[in-house]
């Protein structure tokens, strides 16, 4: 039985591209009988940049929530809180002393955060690490992730196997990223990649009228109205690209080719498709976020199952390392 493990982080709501590019991947995994899954929010990375705790809670919750009405079984999975299994600091810093300065240094999502933020901390520095803990600490072989957390995965398999040479042994499972190249990056409101720290998401479960705007803030260029328009080259078409039916992107493509179909009208086309969508999963998000504490006792359940696996993985390093 493969043992699948990604994580998310915790640092705001889950938008569309958290959504197709991470859950939905992670939770068709979760239902193959072959897989033991293990997915967690990733709460300790979100204090590199959230320090206030009222809004971590927030942020957790809302996460969960994402994660629950996407439809995650809790029964065939360990959901938990990165915080709730205490080994993994233990461990980070176990790997820290295995990981060379120049990779950290050179990562480019590093380079990327410290180049972007006003807080520039040593916890942004060492995030690679916390993450390679997070996986190592569960014998992780396979982890789904989006294209953008390749390096990330280079370095969990870098410390892994720098430990296991000096040790002699297989001391750590070395795992294997499991990057979907028929999920591209989805893109945002601006055409960048959609980011929370590019403030460009669509929040599928945001009330009607804020995701409406959100909808409608979409940018495009300024073809006029009657003017036929590319649709490889609009955002709008790409986001409706991901969600709609063949038949119904055949349909969009020709509005486009023909003319006398504005962006408003696809912008409009676009909302309406992410409501139908994604009918379900907005009215559970609503009743989960309405009722927190089963959304704890479910991050608990997962915490109890998970912890035990971390507790054997920490007393094996331990031993090995003359602790
Ligand atoms: P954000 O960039 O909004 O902070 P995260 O870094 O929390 O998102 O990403 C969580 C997960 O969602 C990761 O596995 C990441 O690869 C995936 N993901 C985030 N944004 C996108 C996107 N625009 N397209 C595809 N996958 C994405
Ligand atoms: N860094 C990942 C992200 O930004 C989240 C994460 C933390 C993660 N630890 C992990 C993903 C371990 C996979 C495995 O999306």
């Amino acid at each position: 039985m493969a043992r699948v493990l990604t994580g998310i982080q915790s640092s705001g709501r889950q938008h569309l591209g958290n959504i197709l590019g991470a859950i939905r991947p992670a939770i068709e995994l979760a239902k193959n009988p072959k897989n033991d899954s293990f997915l967690f929010i990733a709460d300790l990375h979100s204090l590199t940049t959230i320090k206030d705790a009222e809004l971590r809670k927030e942020s957790v919750l809302a996460t969960a929530a994402a994660w629950l009405a996407c439809g995650l079984d809790t029964d065939n999975s360990a959901f938990y809180l990165q915080s709730d299994i205490v080994e993994c600091t233990e461990l980070t810093w176990y790997l820290n002393c295995f990981t060379p300065y120049p990779m950290l240094a050179n990562a480019h999502s590093f380079k990327d955060k410290a180049s972007n933020l006003s807080d520039v901390n040593a916890g942004l520095f060492d995030y690679p690490v916390l993450m390679a803990s997070d996986i190592i600490l569960y014998d992780a072989h396979e982890v789904p992730v989006g294209k953008d957390q390749r390096q990330h995965l280079e370095i969990t398999r870098d410390i892994a196997k720098t430990v296991n040479n000096k040790y002699n042994q297989e001391l750590l499972v070395v795992p294997e990223a499991k990057i979907s190249e028929s999920i591209m990056v989805i893109p945002g409101t601006d055409g960048r990649k959609m980011s929370k720290s590019y403030g460009n998401v669509i929040d599928v479960f945001l009330p009607k009228k804020q995701l409406k705007k959100q909808c409608m803030g979409v940018v495009t260029d300024s073809t006029p109205l009657e003017d036929p328009k590319n649709p490889d080259e609009c955002n709008v078409f790409a986001l409706y690209a991901l969600l709609a039916k063949e038949s119904e992107i055949e349909t969009m493509r020709q509005n486009y080719l023909g003319g006398n179909y504005g962006f408003g009208h696809a912008k409009l086309a676009l909302f309406e498709l992410i409501l139908r969508e994604f009918e379900q999963e907005r009215i559970k998000f609503d009743e989960l976020i309405a009722n927190p504490k089963f959304i704890w006792s479910e991050l608990k359940k997962g915490a109890d199952k998970a912890r035990p696996i971390a507790q054997s993985t920490i007393k094996r390093i331990r031993k090995v390392m003359g602790y």
